[in-house]
């Protein structure tokens, strides 16, 4: 262990969804921070805590109270507690937690004690961010209300004495204005030293890694992106270039000159072992007929573990042998790793298979805490070029989640209803629309959903306004139960589009190929944008033309995301050159947020 990471803040995940963000603001404030599940925390063996935070959580303190392996009122280090962890102090310490009446939610102004601990500085009235339902009705002895809001007599609370603090709101979550400057005086509490800064995670991941490992070769899946490359980079420096194996599997599903491309990219960076592997017959072969999403995720998963198990024969590693992976975060959340989210989509790294070599502790992910931009900038840490550094995220099943397959040619009629409340909903809007009759994924609530785009189109040549396409895409997925993703045709429809049975296969993949690679050209120089995928759907106009998605979005981290708003000029230069390719229909734009849309459609 580094001395970077000697002096550490301890966060008790109890199953908020924003724990892990309280975790990545503590290191942009300058200390190491990790999270334990609560049963897992035992304060004797952790020497280097100076603090600890206890978060969020969805449960119920009425109902449920989450066990913790030490006593709060021995405690010598700094606490805090926020949202369900400042119910949960409260309570252990004598206090009364009560179900409320009503909820509090969203954007709140509360009124601080600007003499107290946390907001000494701050004005008085502050705006913060509220989720709770549950309050704290009487303080336990010893402590005194430090912010209350309109609703809520007890939103904070301290007892300097003891050196324990509660938040009912979220100072984690970027809305609450303050937040980081709150945290900050926690820490200034805990400790009067920062020495992490994010370049730091570099030694400590590179010393995890050396760890790990020990004298056993490692085995890497290199998809040629920023988390797998920078996986690699950090192997080469932990354990030398001779003892890592990186793998590149030629999926099939690659975009255009991606293969050539990634090949020159690592032997200018002196990657030495790096083998590929054309395994486009393999994958096509097993993903023909797949029309399930998340059935195409586990058969890729699969056949990349199939792949390595071959590798290893060859090389006769026997069991002296560890895989990494270049899995970050949201891949984890999203694949309903943590102990209380749910399955949004299985994420590729994240296989019934992979799981079951990460249970044999043979798998190790340096980056499982990060997020995208904190990759990147790990990646520049580690002196890596920026173009590859700023390359769009691409995800492992490649070009095979962004072909909707169908092997029916007959829509279904589930959604009839909807499509008349559809029409209601645009009347004071001068569009058309439709459900269209093909799913796609979603995150609502916090959980997965497969439902319907609907479909809008104007019959006027002005050109719409991307704010009113936005309101008329919210009121659609917020209105409409069997709709999670709005789309705006860039062209007026004409004719109907006919649902065709659609399959994976070469000439699917070539025509997206082509018709990304334009459109990449044009686009690839948009600094906002930070990911676009082009997805291509089994509707055919009455030419037989087909029509295809594009998908531009703004984003951090790839958790939320916007749509991003394209000049309109540059949209017609891009149809214009489409037009060049006989069998493509009308290009549709993407006007959904996530939440409700995923990023990418399976
Ligand atoms: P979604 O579609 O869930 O995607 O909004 C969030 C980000 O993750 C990428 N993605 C993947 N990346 N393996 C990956 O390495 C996968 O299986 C996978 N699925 C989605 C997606 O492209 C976006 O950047």
């Amino acid at each position: 262990m580094t001395s970077k990471e000697n002096v550490k803040i301890a966060i008790i995940d109890f199953g908020g969804q924003y724990t892990h963000l309280i975790a990545r603001r503590i290191r942009k404030l300058g200390i190491y921070s990790e999270i334990y599940q609560p049963e897992n925390f035992h304060l004797n063996k952790e020497p280097n805590v100076v603090g600890i935070i206890f978060s969020g959580g969805p449960k119920s303190i009425t109902d449920n109270q989450y066990k913790i392996q030490f006593d709060i009122r021995e405690l010598k280090v700094p606490l805090l507690g926020i949202c369900y962890g400042h119910q949960l102090i409260s309570a252990l310490l004598g206090g009364r937690v009560l179900r409320g009446k009503s909820r509090e939610y969203g954007l709140t102004t509360i009124h601080c004690e600007t003499k107290s601990a946390l907001f000494n500085g701050l004005s008085q009235e502050q705006k913060v961010w509220m989720s709770h339902y549950d309050y704290i009705e009487a303080l336990p002895e010893g402590f005194r209300i430090t912010a209350s809001s309109n609703l809520t007599k007890i939103v904070a609370y301290e007892s300097q004495d003891r050196k324990i603090f509660g938040m009912q709101f979220h100072p984690e979550v970027t809305h609450t204005i303050n937040g980081m400057a709150m945290l900050n005086k926690f820490i200034s509490i805990c400790t009067n030293i920062r020495p992490w800064n994010s370049e730091d995670y570099k030694d400590v991941i590179i010393d995890k890694i050396r760890k790990g490992v020990g004298n056993k070769k490692v085995f890497l899946f290199l998809s040629g992106g920023v988390d797998s490359t920078v996986s690699l980079m950090l192997c080469i420096k932990a354990i030398g270039n001779e003892n890592v194996f990186p793998i590149y599997i030629d999926t099939g599903f690659m975009r255009e000159n991606e293969t050539f491309e990634i090949k020159n990219r690592f032997e200018k960076l002196g990657v030495k072992n790096l083998k590929i592997i054309n395994a486009g017959k393999l994958f096509l072969q097993k993903l023909k007929w797949i029309v399930n999403p998340e059935q195409k995720r586990k058969i890729i998963g699969q056949l990349f573990i199939k792949i390595l198990n071959k590798e290893l024969l060859k090389m006769k590693t026997s069991n002296n042998w560890m895989l990494v992976q270049g899995t970050i975060y949201p891949d984890t959340i999203e694949s309903g790793d943590s102990k209380n989210s749910t399955k949004i989509k299985t994420h590729h790294n994240r296989v019934f298979e992979i799981e079951k070599l990460i249970k044999q502790g043979k798998v190790i992910e340096p980056l499982k805490e990060l997020y995208k931009d904190e990759v990147r900038e790990l990646g520049k840490s580690l002196g890596l070029p920026e173009e590859l550094l700023q390359r769009h995220p691409f995800p492992g099943p490649g070009l095979a989640i962004r072909i909707i397959a169908s092997d029916t040619d007959k829509p279904e009629t589930s959604y009839n209803q909807d499509e008349h409340y559809l029409n209601d909903i645009l009347k004071p809007y001068k569009f058309q629309a439709m459900i269209l009759p093909i799913k796609s994924v979603g995150v609502q609530g916090d959980t997965r959903t497969y439902n319907h785009p609907a479909l809008i189109w104007s019959n006027e040549h002005r050109k719409p306004n991307w704010d009113t396409l936005r309101e008329c895409a919210n009121k659609i997925v917020n209105q409409l139960n069997s709709v999670n993703r709005v789309l705006f045709s860039l062209e007026k429809l004409n004719g109907e589009l006919r649902l065709r049975r659609c399959y994976l296969n070469k000439k699917q993949i070539d025509l997206l190929r082509k018709v990304d690679a334009i459109v990449w050209k044009y686009v690839y120089s948009i600094k906002e944008i930070w990911q676009m995928p082009v997805v291509s759907i089994p509707l055919f106009d009455d030419k037989g033309r087909q029509v295809f998605v594009i998908r531009p979005v703004c984003s951090k981290d790839g958790m939320t995301a916007d749509f991003y708003q394209m000049d309109f000029a540059l949209l017609e230069k891009i149809i214009e050159e489409l037009k060049t390719i006989r069998e493509l229909g009308n290009l549709c734009y993407d006007i959904t947020t996530k939440p409700p849309g995923t990023i990418e459609w399976e």
